[in-house]
Formats: C-alpha cells, sequence, structure tokens
C-alpha cells in the first residue's frame, strides 16, 4: 500500500523557539522534521546554519531525523559541519553546483543520506541521471526562498515520472503543501511530503498533521 511521511518545515515558526517548536512538531505526529538552511547567495534569505543544527540536536535527542534541505550556492563546504551536527539527510540543489557525482559521494561517506533538489525551472530528466545514486529526488513545488507561497501544480507531472522510472525511490515534495494539495501529491506518488505554514502556522498542528496523514496513510 502507499505511504508517505510528513515532515513539517519550522521556517515558519517562531524562530526564538526553535527548540521547542522541533518538538512540539515531532509530539504532533511529524514523522521527520525539514530544516531550511538558506545563505543569502542562492536564495534571497538567510535562515540558520549547522552551528543552529547542533543545538536543535541536542534539544530534541538523538530520534528525530533531520532532513536538511540546503539552499546555498556552496552545497561542499556544508557537509562535514552538517554530518557533525547531527544531520540525517543532506538534500543539495543540483542548480548550485557543477560537480553533483562527487557531492553524492562526499555526503554519503560523512554518514549521511543524499537528496538531491530541482528548482521549478529546472527539468527531471537533469535530476534523472544521479537518480540511482541518491536516496530522495527533492521536487520543489514553489521557487526556493520563503513560506507561504502558492503550491504549482504543475510540477506534480516530474513527481509522476520519477516515480514511474524510480520504483523504490525516495521522492519529496516542498512548498505550498498542505490539506488542500496534498491530494495531488499522493497522486504523483510522493511519499515525503513537507508543510511549511499549513501546519506550524496552524492553531492546531495536531490535527492538520492527522488530516495530511488520513490522505498518505492506506
Ligand atoms: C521554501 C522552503 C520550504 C518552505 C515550505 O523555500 O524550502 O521548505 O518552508 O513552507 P510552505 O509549506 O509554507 O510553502
Ligand atoms: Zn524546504
Amino acid at each position: 500500500a502507499y505511504t508517505a511521511k510528513i515532515g513539517p518545515s519550522v521556517l515558519s515558526s517562531d524562530l526564538s523557539q526553535l527548540g521547542r517548536e522541533c518538538e512540539r512538531m515531532m509530539e504532533c505526529g511529524a514523522d521527520y522534521l525539514h530544516l531550511d538552511v538558506m545563505d543569502g547567495h542562492f536564495v534571497p534569505n538567510i535562515t540558520f546554519g549547522h552551528p543552529m543544527v547542533e543545538c536543535l540536536r541536542k534539544a530534541v535527542g538523538p530520534n528525530p531525523f533531520f532532513d536538511m534541505h540546503m539552499m546555498v550556492s556552496r552545497p561542499e563546504q556544508w557537509v562535514k559541519p552538517m554530518a557533525a551536527a547531527g544531520a540525517n539527510q543532506y538534500t543539495f540543489h543540483l542548480e548550485a553546483t557543477t560537480n553533483p557525482g562527487s557531492l553524492i559521494k562526499e555526503i554519503r561517506e560523512s554518514g549521511m543520506k543524499v537528496g538531491l533538489a530541482i528548482k521549478p525551472g529546472t527539468t527531471v530528466e537533469e535530476l534523472a541521471q544521479w537518480a540511482g545514486q541518491i536516496d530522495m529526488a527533492l521536487v520543489m513545488t514553489v521557487e526556493p526562498g520563503f513560506g507561504g507561497q502558492k503550491f504549482m501544480e504543475d510540477m506534480m507531472p516530474k513527481v509522476s515520472w520519477l516515480r514511474s522510472q524510480f520504483p523504490s525511490l525516495d521522492i519529496e515534495v516542498d512548498g505550498g503543501v498542505g490539506p488542500d494539495t496534498i491530494h495531488r501529491c499522493a497522486e504523483a506518488g510522493a511519499n515525503m511530503i513537507v508543510s511549511g505554514s499549513a501546519v506550524v502556522g496552524s492553531a492546531d498542528p495536531r490535527s492538520v498533521i492527522a488530516l495530511l496523514k488520513d490522505v498518505v496513510l492506506e
């Protein structure tokens, strides 16, 4: 049966309480945590880096899975620091590197799982040549940089094509996903669902996560 995991993005939460927010999301039923790293260069916004991740790891303990979404221009630079800080998966953008192959190898050698992300303007064929070497493909459903944007439904053919070609690959969607749009992602075959403002911005995150899980747990 088809199932998917729900990973709240804490980007839209009260960043002064990030440790507490991560714990709260796990208590509310999150399967993993999606952590958005932005460098003010690859995207026009800045969030946090590995020192924050190290503190979050101490705050939440060893179990929650940290899915690092690296929206940075030099993804090579942060592999070792992120691994040391307690990250579990390192997702870099295909647009940010000229040598995906060596980066994939470095991430794996550091002990983390490997994710490869594409922005809306990048074709899925460009990602496909690496699909046999990665753990997860991230199909962005907004332009990276900010939470709370509108879901781009026209990205779904990328997801369904990837699913048809790579049945056991983890496929994540990120951007504008919530109770109104998760059906599209599930139909296309995404099995890791990021939801930011719809969950974190809600007065009742537990109910929203339960609602999302209803769609993806059969
Ligand atoms: C956007 C980030 C997303 C974002 C998702 O650049 O990569 O993870 O926080 O937030 P929502 O669900 O609000 O679009
Ligand atoms: Zn993200």
